[in-house]
This record gives structure tokens, C-alpha cells and sequence, in this order.
């Protein structure tokens, strides 16, 4: 078998129109232009990228993209006091804080991410990182949905893959990822906002007995473990549905780098029925339901 070609790039344009569409309607009745503020705190090349993608995003769907960059000599103290002046700021509708946040910020004792994190105003929480709206999420009562597992609903949606009733298995257990995407797929129909639901999911780690095994049981193999391609085309069953989240950057033998998931695409796709490229899988996405979440804020500010 070879497997489908998921086209997540393809589907973050539809995704981004449709936005930009729902933006200028909005706005045409009287809201105000959205507004997403990205915190970068640092000169990390790769949140760089991401920073400048995300505003040039926003700004093609309608939506404002700012940037604050500072410095990575600046305080706990001083990014709690930046963050709190954007809850305050009616101008702003979303607060994303770039993570990682710098090792050597905070006089070199780093950052204390949770606590950062915990300052954002559930209300613009775009990120979905706040304790309010992972435990809203988790009820089944989602105010936002987390960008990466909500685009990866989006995807099985669009692209008519049920996963009821399924064994969806999640590799990795992180709060951006893993944990939201396992407890998604497991709702019942409707409370994510999508018919994606009603899976029976397993998480798996670094811990689990007898992965291998386990994967090759997978109808949905979902991989989020940030180790470059991790899973072998003999730890994924004939005929799964291959989702791979990971996006590592690892030498070409050229003296370049190139990019690879967490899943070996090559012995992977011969044994699906449809797999996600890296990089234009997952990644593209996530900017995606991040407009997506900016939107709904701005809404949500402004009902
Ligand atoms: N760093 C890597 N992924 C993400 C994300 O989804 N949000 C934020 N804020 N930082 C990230």
C-alpha cells in the first residue's frame, strides 16, 4: 500500500481563507480589527521564524500581528509586568509568550515558564496553556482549543477520517501536545467542535513497555516525541493513519540541515493509508488555529 498524501499546506490556506473571510465580516459589522501580540523574549533563531511566520500570518487573514521582542537579560519580574500590561491593553485580543523562554534569562536561574504562563488572561489565551482553559478543555466545554491537536482535528475532519471507535495512539505526553490531543479525540461527538471524537486513545512515552507492538495495533498513529524518526515503518500497522507532529532539524550529510519528523516517512508511507509529510503535514496548521483562536478572542473581548 501506499499511503495518501496528507496536504496539511493545503489545508491551512483553506483554514486561513475562511478566517480572513469571518475577519472581514467582523470588522464590516462594527468589531475591531483583531489583534495578536507575540512575546518573544530572546534572539532563539528558530522562534525568530516562528514569530515573523505567525505575524506575517496575521496579517494576510486581516488580523493586527505585533511582535514585542526583549531582551534575554530581561526579568521573571519584568515578563510578568509586560504580560499583565497586555491583559490590561482592550487593544489586544490574543498573548502569545514563544516558548522556550531563554535558559539564561532571570540573571541566569531561567524563567519560570508555568508562572508566566499562569499570568496570560484565560480571555486571550490564544495558546491554550492557561490552567482555566486546559481545565475548560478537559471538561469538554473548550473556550480555546490548543493550535497543533486542534488542527490535527481539523485535518481528520476535512479529509473524512473517522476515528470512532478507533485506537488512536498518541506518542508523547507534553501539555502543547500530547496530554490536549489524547483528550480531544476521546470527547464525545461535538464538544471539540468537530465530529473528531469518540476515540479510544492510548498515550504512550518514553516509558512504555512494548511500543513497537503497541503502535503496530494503531488504526491512528499519532507521533509527537521531537526525536528524529523515531517510528519505523515496522512499528506501524497495514492500512493506519500516520500523524506526524514532529519537526526536527537534523544534518543532510551535505553539510546542511533538513527537516524530519519523528516518524521514517520512507518505511512509513509503504504501509499506510495516509500519512502527513514534514515539513507541510501538521506544522502549517498550527498558524492556522492560531488566527483561528485570535479571532474568537476578539470576539469573545467584544460580544
Ligand atoms: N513553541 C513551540 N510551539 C509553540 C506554540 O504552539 N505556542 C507557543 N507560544 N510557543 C511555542
Amino acid at each position: 500500500m501506499t499511503a495518501k498524501l496528507l496536504d496539511g499546506k493545503r489545508i491551512a490556506a483553506e483554514i486561513r481563507d475562511e478566517v480572513a473571510e469571518q475577519v472581514r465580516q467582523f470588522v464590516q459589522a462594527g468589531g475591531p480589527t483583531p489583534c495578536l501580540v507575540a512575546v518573544l523574549v530572546g534572539e532563539d533563531p528558530a522562534s525568530q521564524v516562528y514569530v515573523r511566520n505567525k505575524s506575517r500570518a496575521c496579517e494576510k487573514s486581516g488580523i493586527e500581528g505585533r511582535t514585542m521582542r526583549l531582551p534575554a537579560s530581561t526579568t521573571q519580574d519584568e515578563l510578568v509586568d509586560v504580560v499583565r500590561g497586555l491583559n490590561q491593553d482592550d487593544s489586544v485580543h490574543g498573548i502569545l509568550v514563544q516558548l522556550p523562554l531563554p535558559a539564561d534569562g532571570n540573571g541566569g536561574s531561567g524563567f519560570d515558564e508555568r508562572s508566566i504562563l499562569d499570568t496570560v488572561d484565560p480571555r486571550k489565551d490564544v495558546d491554550a496553556f492557561s490552567p482555566v482553559n486546559v481545565g475548560l478543555l478537559m471538561q469538554g466545554r473548550p473556550r480555546f482549543l490548543p493550535c497543533t491537536p486542534h488542527g490535527i482535528v481539523q485535518m481528520l475532519h476535512r479529509e473524512k477520517i473517522s476515528v470512532a471507535g478507533k485506537h488512536v495512539v498518541v506518542i508523547g505526553r507534553s501539555d502543547i501536545v500530547g496530554k490536549p490531543m489524547a483528550m480531544m479525540l476521546a470527547q464525545r461527538d461535538g464538544s471539540c467542535g468537530r465530529d473528531v471524537a469518540n476515540a479510544t486513545v492510548t498515550i504512550a512515552h518514553s516509558r512504555t513497555a512494548n511500543l513497537a507492538q503497541l503502535c503496530r495495533g494503531a488504526d491512528v498513529l499519532i507521533a509527537a516525541v521531537g526525536v528524529p524518526e523515531m517510528i519505523s515503518g515496522d512499528m506501524v500497522g497495514d492500512g493506519a493513519v500516520v500523524i506526524d507532529v514532529g519537526i526536527n532539524r537534523v544534518e543532510d550529510g551535505q553539510g546542511g540541515y533538513k527537516l524530519v519528523g519523528d516518524v521514517n516517512f520512507e518505511q512509513a508511507r509503504g504501509k499506510a493509508s495516509a500519512i502527513t509529510p514534514v515539513p507541510g503535514g501538521v506544522g502549517p496548521l498550527t498558524i492556522a488555529m492560531l488566527l483561528h483562536n485570535t479571532l474568537l478572542a476578539a470576539k469573545g473581548i467584544h460580544a
